[in-house]
């Protein structure tokens, strides 16, 4: 006892000398820095955010119990490192370190959260860390953000500073992380540009496992690579070759030192460990909150106000408030209260307190199961199975599993549900959640009696969860969880189920079963009949076929599901039976050894069914062929070198649009859309909205002092909408919240036209067509199919895709109060046709327009057109009232008004010979436009060909007119469907013809040197041959391929396919009026240079590569020159960043600038060679010499004639091949891509090659964007459209630059490769095909079936047809609408 008194007055005065240390610290500081300057002095809540100098500490009075951490954040303290990217949490841009002291284990706990879903009073006492926090250029980088920007892990670097933040926490709490804790901690991290492979690539370097080359400073022991400049093994130069595989050198780099890492600030320790047994109250403009110390205190509040929702993780309830506008006058707040906190072990299992995180809940299982003997933790090894996937690190960090998720979603789709119920111990459904009210104490059992309906449980308002018991499992008890989601990690599940059997001792007979299904109706369903009918029997045949059968009785899911997809779901529920049924076999068999008390037995070729995907690190290699040794080092062209603003990028300094400070009377403005598709608008009633505080105007047609040519508001006489999602009007006022709200508030009446369609096959039967349509012929298709040896006539059909760049579209419109001018700060890849556009809009030249372009965060070819409508809106609004006016889309307005790329439907004839020659093919490609024509007529067939000589090609083109929102430009521009048709056209033949697809491939492809494309445009295909051989050699393409045939052969229900294509690939623009290029170089009297264009950057480099490039030509390091923005008052009327070009016309326009200031200082240099470059440009001044340049590039005069179907479309042709192979699991559809290798030709790599494949992955299987039968985008955010995380990139991704490949038409050998790559993760697709072929083929069904991209889960499934997809029967006899359109 005195011991204990005795250290705790010891930990009194450590602690009190450590505040005294911190207040010096920050008085010594303040005298550099005016740290007191920036203290607001404000009463209750109280956080610091570190900057890595000082710390900031904030206390802010009138904290709002609405306010989110990254609002708070970006708007209040000024810190816009921290990035908006969907507002939900489901990208991990937004993420954060918070650290609180543990008063109960006396210990400092750091986490990541979402601070978009993080209300600010919840962390009262917390330390928030923020990227700005652990380094900055001006300062120390950390180790981190250094070594993410060398290793090109930042393209446009939005998702870094999550991605940063992720790292930092991971290496706070695990200085030497293994790999696997790496790939847990990015897996909440969404990143669009990069490939994540070199963001791992720079982060393993923290690893002290063997495979990442890295012993961090010899602590583990060996020869440093920081210390001696040795090498990481990966990525050592080959020595007999100029080909490397050094992407970045290991011997710069930082090394990661824990000791410098800031401490916890000693006021909060003290602070906390004081604290009283206080609630705190928030009270806000519209909500309060209230957050009890006291669990008896939460009661009486509950008791009192029973319809307030307590919160913990606020990641149910904050999205709803948040992004779906429901109202709590209000909110509770459980996260304080130390019982609810609780975890304990007893002697029956555990009880968590229900306020316990779900990583809290999974670190504890973890432990447990590592310590305790298997059989009694089987129920909480499937719980882990279930953790592990759910959500991402943040989330699962905020959110508590036991009890938040229970009341809000007490739906189907908690995963958390189905599993619980199974790890009971003794009776059925005995895990129990303890509920308290003012009346006592009572159990409920955590069955499906638990659940009243969709979203309501039987637990009474009043009252409050106090812990879940879930129990240890007996030794004759089996248990199981399985799930299917859209994507492995990181999503919502169709499907969760959770199934236990507990067999009598020493026997295979059931004694109980139970089995709980999350997604097939609209709360937890137990099939009752299966689990009491089974009981009494042997676990053995009779069983797994009584228990499909009565399974299919059993489990109703209504063709009117939310979320659709019964028939996959219902196959899904009798699938994972049969899993579980092969497990407890397995399990059991196992237990019983040689006692052979069991007759049940299955082949051997179904054990891989049990095995699931294994989520890995990606690995890889990456090869390039170095520049020339007699190249000076200071010149950097065609060396792999760091993004130019990686390091800004790294610790939150790189400014995007929405970065930009707060201009003295910003307003901002919030678009209200159309709700119906076809419709005459009768009247737009904006007065309710008018009312709402903070209000300040609304604009419509009649607010447009220009031109309303684009019809932004829609046609002011006639005032008709053609889409879901256009913009009718819009709100503007004080604050975001404020417009948001009121935009709500603003009654629109329609009444509704017909016809109205979505679908392209409804397009066809309207004849609804955009015109121009467009035809290419070569040959005589029509006489070369009577000759062939077969007809195929078939079609594919190709859904769209959103660009889903991280950074939302937006603008600030700022009017200069002078001369009509106007300031445009905003996110778009082409300023001047929104330069051009706002003017038109305005009735104002365009000399009077100034956009400014600084970066964007991703572009993808959707931030060209849709920007400059929104720019011009934006502007009248801030022409109408005088002030600046800021626009910043919501991640789900977006998705809805901005539309992305088309979908296609390839309708096709081909003539064939046995030996897979195809003699002719006539191909219609059908694409859904949209409403407007948009860019659509650009989206041609000009890339049918692909590779290959086909003598006899039709191409016709349609763009089909529907009331969608206008499809528009993306990354390929209708490449990756023009060609995804022709792929199909191969594979099919070769199916048909008994031949493999490669070979079919190959003997049709383009060979002669000098060969003609189907528009008669001339090129030499020698590369992508040679990509094409040395992608199928160094893939080791034969072998896997006899490989993949013997894995099939003796696995049942696991099936692998291989698939390999080549691309040619046309680049530039086939108007040849857009291939140009200018730029504006300056030098200075400092000899500093500053280089301007009218390129946008947006991830891909186009900065550095200028920089690079007259660094080269001027002869001066690239540290001297600069490139600050894109700005039309500079470069005028400059050519979109696009096509794969914008690099290739800015460069040489910067080339043609730099050559010319070089030929007016060439005499000085050669009157005074031993001069310096600075002393030459002082020379020049004083003689009057101009130090300033435009450079100008007039592209080549590509066009094509349509009349004659003919021309010179593209500048030049990339060429690649691509290699994948995929494994399905035939039960589930679940697919997993362990091998992909591709070859391009380029001088040196860029992670843009992967970030293009991984976003092609996406758009081939897993990005599936679903609209209702009424036309509404049904997926608008994270939550609903699943795009490549982590868990999706190919285990082992190689990636081999071709050698000697030259390209006299590119800069300095360049070549375009932004696009190219994405048509690559069409391997994937053909790969999944060739798997479920297999399978069929192994069912005696064909291996001809139809399949349409993307290659989702429920699609394989679904082909891979077998009993149990027979027992799933149609949801729908026809009447019922279906949940979603192919559009
Ligand atoms: C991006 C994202 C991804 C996700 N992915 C998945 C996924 O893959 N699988 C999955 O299953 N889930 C997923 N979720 C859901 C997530 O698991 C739940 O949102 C979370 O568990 C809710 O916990 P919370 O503490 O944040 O809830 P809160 O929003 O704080 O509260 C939720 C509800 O619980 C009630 N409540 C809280 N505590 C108590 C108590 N002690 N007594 C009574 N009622 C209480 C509240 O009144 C409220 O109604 C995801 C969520 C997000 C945002
Ligand atoms: S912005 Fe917070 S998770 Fe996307
Ligand atoms: S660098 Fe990751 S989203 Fe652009």
């Amino acid at each position: 006892m005195l011991t204990k008194r005795f250290f705790n007055y010891i930990y009194e005065v450590f602690f009190s000398f450590l505040l005294v240390v911190h207040w010096l610290f920050k008085f010594i500081t303040s005298l550099f820095y005016k740290f007191f300057d920036r203290i607001i002095i404000l009463s209750f809540i109280v956080f610091v955010c570190f900057s890595s100098l000082f710390s900031l500490q904030v206390v802010e009075k009138n904290a709002d119990p609405e306010e989110v951490l990254l609002s708070f954040l970006r708007r209040k303290v000024g810190l816009t490192g921290t990035k908006y990217g969907c507002g939900g949490g489901g990208c991990g841009a937004c993420t954060v370190m918070v650290s609180t002291y543990d008063r109960n284990q006396r210990t400092v706990v750091h986490y990541t959260v979402i601070a978009c879903l993080q209300p600010i009073v919840t962390l009262h006492g917390a330390a928030v860390v923020t990227v700005e926090g652990i380094g900055s250029t001006k300062t120390k980088l950390h180790p981190v953000q250094e070594r993410i920007a060398k290793a090109h892990g930042s393209q446009c670097g939005f998702c870094t500073p999550g991605m940063v933040m992720s790292m930092y926490t991971l290496l706070r709490n695990k200085p030497q992380p293994t790999m696997e804790d790496i790939r847990e901690a990015l897996g909440g991290n969404l990143c669009r540009c990069t490939g994540y492979r070199p963001i791992i690539d720079g982060f393993k370097t923290f690893c002290e496992s063997e495979s990442s080359g890295c012993c961090q400073n010899g602590r583990a022991g060996g020869e440093c690579c920081l210390e001696n400049g040795a090498k990481g093994s990966k990525t050592n130069n080959s020595k007999e070759s100029d080909i490397s595989q050094e992407l970045f050198p290991m011997d710069c780099f930082l090394p990661l030192d824990p000791s410098q890492d800031l401490i916890f600030p000693p006021e909060l320790m003290i602070m906390e460990k004081k604290v009283s047994g206080d609630a705190l109250y928030f009270q806000g403009e519209r909500v309060n909150l209230v957050a009890p110390f006291k669990l008896s205190h939460l009661l009486e509040l509950k008791a009192e106000h029973p319809s307030a929702p307590l919160i913990v993780g606020n990641t149910t309830i904050g999205p709803k408030m948040l992004l779906k506008g429901v109202y709590h006058p209000l909110v509770i707040y459980a996260g304080r209260i130390s019982e609810l906190k609780a975890v304990t072990w007893g002697e029956t299992g555990l009880t968590v307190g229900a306020a316990c995180s779900l990583s809290t809940l999974q670190k504890e299982v973890e432990k447990v199961v590592v310590e305790t003997e298997e059989e009694k933790t089987r129920g909480y090894r499937a719980l882990l199975q279930t953790l592990r996937c759910l959500a991402g690190k943040q989330i699962r960090n905020m959110a508590v599993g036991s009890s938040g998720s229970l009341y809000c979603r007490s739906q189907d789709l908690f995963d958390f549900l189905s599993v619980c119920p199974q790890t009971e111990a003794e009776n059925i459904c005995n895990v129990v959640f303890l509920c308290l009210s003012s009346d006592g104490m009572r159990s409920i059992p955590l069955d499906e009696k638990l659940f009243a309906d969709f979203g309501k449980t039987v637990l009474r308002p009043e009252e409050v969860l106090l812990s879940i018991d879930i129990p240890y499992t007996k030794p004759w008890e089996f248990v199981a969880a399985y799930r299917q989601a859209q994507r492995r990690e990181f999503a919502f599940s169709f499907l969760n189920a959770g199934m236990k059997v507990a067999i009598k001792e020493g026997t295979d007979v059931v004694e109980s079963l139970s089995i709980y299904y999350g997604g097939v109706g609209p709360t937890l369903v137990k099939p009752k009949l299966t689990c009491q009918q089974l009981v009494s029997r042997s676990w053995g045949e009779d069983l797994l076929s009584e228990g499909c059968r009565l399974l299919k009785e059993d489990v109703d899911v209504s063709p009117s599901i939310h979320g659709g997809r019964a028939e996959f779901r219902k196959t899904l529920a009798i699938s994972f039976f049969f899993k579980f049924y092969m497990q407890v076999v397995l399990e059991m068999r196992e237990r019983v050894g040689k006692l052979r008390i069991m007759n049940a037995d299955f082949p051997l070729e179904y054990l891989s069914a049990l095995k699931p995907f294994k989520n890995e690190v990606p690995q890889g290699q990456q090869s390039f062929q170095l520049v020339s040794e007699a190249q000076p080092s200071a010149d950097l062209v065609g060396r792999p070198s760091m993004h130019q603003s990686a390091f800004q990028q790294a610790t939150g300094e790189a400014k995007y649009y929405d970065d930009l400070p707060l201009v003295q009377g910003e307003l901002f403005i919030f678009m209200v859309t159309s709700t119906r598709a076809h419709a005459k608008i009768i009247n737009i009633d904006p007065s309710e909205a008018l009312k709402m505080p903070g209000m300040v105007t609304f604009v419509s047609a009649g607010d447009v002092p220009g031109a309303n040519c684009r019809l932004w508001f829609n046609n002011p006489e006639e005032l008709f909408v053609v889409c879901v999602g256009q913009i009718i009007g819009a709100v503007v006022a004080e604050s975001r919240e404020q417009a948001r709200r009121a935009a709500k508030e603003v009654h629109v009446t329609y009444h509704d036209l017909q016809p109205v369609f979505f679908t392209i096959e409804d397009a066809i039967r309207h004849e609804s067509y955009f015109e121009p349509k467009r035809k290419v012929e070569r040959g005589d298709v029509d006489e070369a199919l009577k000759t062939a040896e077969h007809i195929l006539e078939d079609e594919i059909y190709m859904g769209g895709q959103e660009h889903f760049y991280m950074e939302t579209q937006g603008v600030i419109a700022v009017p200069k109060g002078e001369h009509e001018e106007m300031d445009l700060f905003v996110a778009t890849q082409h300023a001047a046709f929104t330069q051009e556009l706002v003017g038109m809009a305005l009735g104002v030249d365009s000399n009077k327009i100034t956009c400014h372009v600084k970066r964007l965060g991703g572009g993808f070819g959707g931030k060209v057109m849709k920007i400059a409508s929104l720019s011009a809106i934006t502007a009248v609004a801030a022409h109408k009232t005088g002030r600046a006016v800021r626009c910043c889309l919501e991640r789900g307005d977006d998705m809805l008004i901005t539309s992305g790329r088309h979908p296609f439907l390839g309708k096709y004839k081909v003539g064939y010979n046995n030996d897979g020659t195809i003699v002719a093919a006539d191909i219609t490609y059908y694409s859904n436009g949209g409403s407007t024509l948009d860019e659509s007529a650009f989206v041609t067939v000009l890339h049918m060909d692909n590779g290959y000589k086909i003598p006899n090609l039709r191409g016709r083109g349609v763009v089909c007119k529907t009331y969608l929102p206008s499809y528009t430009a993306f990354r390929g521009f209708g490449g990756p469907q023009g060609l995804m048709v022709m792929e199909s056209v191969l594979h099919e033949v070769a199916v048909r013809c008994g031949l493999p697809a490669e070979k079919v491939r190959d003997i049709n492809m383009y060979r002669e040197e000098q060969s003609y494309t189907h528009h008669k445009q001339p090129f030499n295909p020698t590369d992508m041959v040679r990509c094409w051989d040395e992608c199928l050699e160094r893939a080791n393409y034969q072998d896997r391929l006899r490989a993949v045939q013997l894995f099939n052969s003796s696995n049942r229900w696991k099936k692998r396919g291989i698939s390999a294509v080549p691309q040619k690939f046309g680049v530039g623009f086939s108007k040849g009026f857009c291939n140009q290029g200018a730029a504006l170089v300056n030098i200075y009297k400092d000899g500093s240079v500053l280089v301007t264009h009218g390129g946008t950057e947006m991830g891909q480099g186009i900065n550095t590569k200028a920089i690079q490039i007259a660094s080269r030509v001027l002869k001066v390091p690239v540290s001297s020159i600069f490139t600050k923005e894109t700005c039309t008052g500079n470069v005028p009327n400059a050519a979109p960043s696009a096509a794969s070009f914008g690099t290739d016309a800015v460069g040489m326009a910067v080339k043609d600038a730099c050559e010319k200031l070089m030929r007016r200082l060439q005499p000085l240099m050669e009157k005074n060679p031993q001069n310096t470059w600075k002393q030459w440009v002082n020379e020049a001044f004083f003689q009057k010499t101009s130090l300033s340049a435009t450079g100008f590039f007039m592209g080549p005069p590509t066009d094509v004639d349509w009349e004659k179907g003919e021309g010179q479309a593209y500048y030049y042709f990339t060429f690649g091949a691509c290699c994948s192979e995929v494994e399905i699991d035939c039960l589930t559809g679940d697919h997993k891509v362990f091998f992909s290798l591709f070859k391009i030709p380029k001088k040196h790599i860029t992670s843009k090659v992967e970030g293009g494949f991984v976003q092609g992955v996406g758009l081939y299987t897993i990005e599936e964007l679903q609209f209702s039968p009424d036309g509404v985008l049904m997926t608008r955010g994270p939550s609903q459209y699943k795009v490549p995380a982590l868990c999706d990139v190919p285990a082992e991704l190689n990636v081999h630059l071709l050698a000697n490949a030259e390209n006299p038409h590119a800069i300095y050998l360049s070549k375009g490769i932004g696009e190219p790559p994405v048509f690559f993760g069409s391997t994937i697709f053909f790969a999944i095909k060739a798997a479920i072929a297999a399978a069929r083929t192994e069912r005696g069904l064909g291996d001809a079936f139809p399949l349409s991209s993307p290659a989702t889960a429920e699609k394989i499934r679904m082909a891979c047809q077998d009993e149990f997809t027979k027992m799933a029967s149609p949801p729908t006899d026809g009447a019922m609408a279906p949940w979603c359109l192919d559009v």
